[in-house]
């Protein structure tokens, strides 16, 4: 018996990137990085930069790398950063921002996003004996609350508050191509009042490496001096810079299907009595729910079982999210695959 191929829906970084892609990649003209000299690089850097609405760029090898740089630029050791629940910086990077910037984190809000007044609540008074807060981290989309898209108005008020605060203002924009899919603005306008931010073309761009930290030309040239603190100082990397390259280009338009693929699953599920969701968190290609019946680990082996991929985000939490490499067909049969996953034992 053929079995059907695999649907892995744990998370848009497992693309493999597309033969146009590769070609790109095979085709790309190199040169020593460190030394300022891949032309690829500096092609991808400067593309990134513009559509970002920034005055520079810096190829950097992964989100988490952008991010920490970001801390690095921003603050100094013993100094608080503000951010939403569930943020990536203090979730998901192996505790770094503690361990190379010296930061501890402030939660503002409920649920990953938030407003002015809950950056007020959470910034600490200017005192020797508080810790200084210095920065505020945004997150656009944010993972954890299920890919939602951060309000621009909302990301408008809490600028204000950090310009009269003088507090810097960072966007973790990993997904930031989905926001713009979402609500018809631009990289450009949903970046404008952050002074820096992080953007991923591994995630639902589909390139195999790489992300960039834009902001002004003078905050970049010391993200590079932190790049190579870090170890991330690459040499030919516009072999990786070009598949990047080409994702911006070619793959920001299609991300529509993504959203539109991740909006029927949740349709689907939502006919469950056996999962609970909500259905207008679903705004891009990150579909999060609850299982009433089943834990998230029986869940998971059901689902693997019949060739569906999911990631447990809690005992009872599914992430489910769409990529360039799943279709509409394969998405509607994890739906169903889902379905009789979440039923009682
Ligand atoms: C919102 C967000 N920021 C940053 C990252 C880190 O990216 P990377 O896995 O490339 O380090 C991720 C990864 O999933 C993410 O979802």
């Amino acid at each position: 018996m053929t079995r059907e191929p695999v649907v892995d829906l744990r998370s848009d970084t497992v693309t493999r990137p597309t033969a146009a892609m590769r070609r790109a990649m095979a085709d790309a003209a190199v040169g020593d990085d460190v030394f300022g000299e891949d032309p690829t690089v500096r092609a991808l850097e400067g593309r990134a930069a513009e559509v970002l609405g920034k005055a520079a760029a810096l190829f950097v090898a992964s989100g988490t790398m952008a991010n920490q740089i970001a801390l690095l630029c921003h603050t100094r050791p013993g100094d608080e950063v503000v951010v939403g629940e569930g943020a990536h910086v203090a979730w998901y990077e192996s505790g770094a921002g503690a361990a190379w910037a010296g930061v501890q984190f402030a939660v503002a809000g409920r649920g990953g996003t938030f407003d002015a007044s809950d950056v007020e609540a959470a910034t600490k008074p200017n005192a020797y004996y508080l810790p200084r807060t210095s920065l505020v981290a945004v997150e656009n989309t944010h993972n954890r609350a299920g890919g939602r898209v951060f309000p621009a108005d909302a990301i408008a008020r809490i600028a204000a508050f950090c310009r009269t605060r003088g507090l810097g203002l960072h966007m973790d924009g990993a997904r930031i191509w989905n926001a713009a899919a979402a609500t018809g603005s631009s990289e450009a306008a949903l970046v404008a009042d952050a002074d820096t931010v992080s953007a991923c073309f591994s995630k639902g761009l589909g390139a195999p490496v790489g992300s960039v930290i834009a902001g002004p030309r003078e905050v970049v040239e010391r993200a590079r001096r932190f790049r190579k603190m870090l170890g991330g100082g690459m040499r030919q990397a516009g072999v990786i810079a070009a598949g990047a390259l080409h994702a911006l280009d070619h793959h920001r338009a299609r991300l529509r299907d993504d959203h539109a693929n991740a909006a029927a699953i949740a349709a689907t599920l939502a006919t469950s009595e056996h999962v609970e969701i909500d259905r207008t968190s679903v705004e891009t290609n990150i579909v999060i729910f609850d299982l009433r019946s089943v834990d998230g680990e029986t869940f998971v082996a059901r689902a693997a079982e019949q060739g569906v991929l999911a990631h447990a985000i809690g005992p009872r939490r599914i992430r489910l999210v769409t990529h360039l490499d799943v279709d509409r067909a394969m998405c509607e049969r994890a739906a169903e695959v889902a379905l009789r996953a979440a039923l009682p034992s």
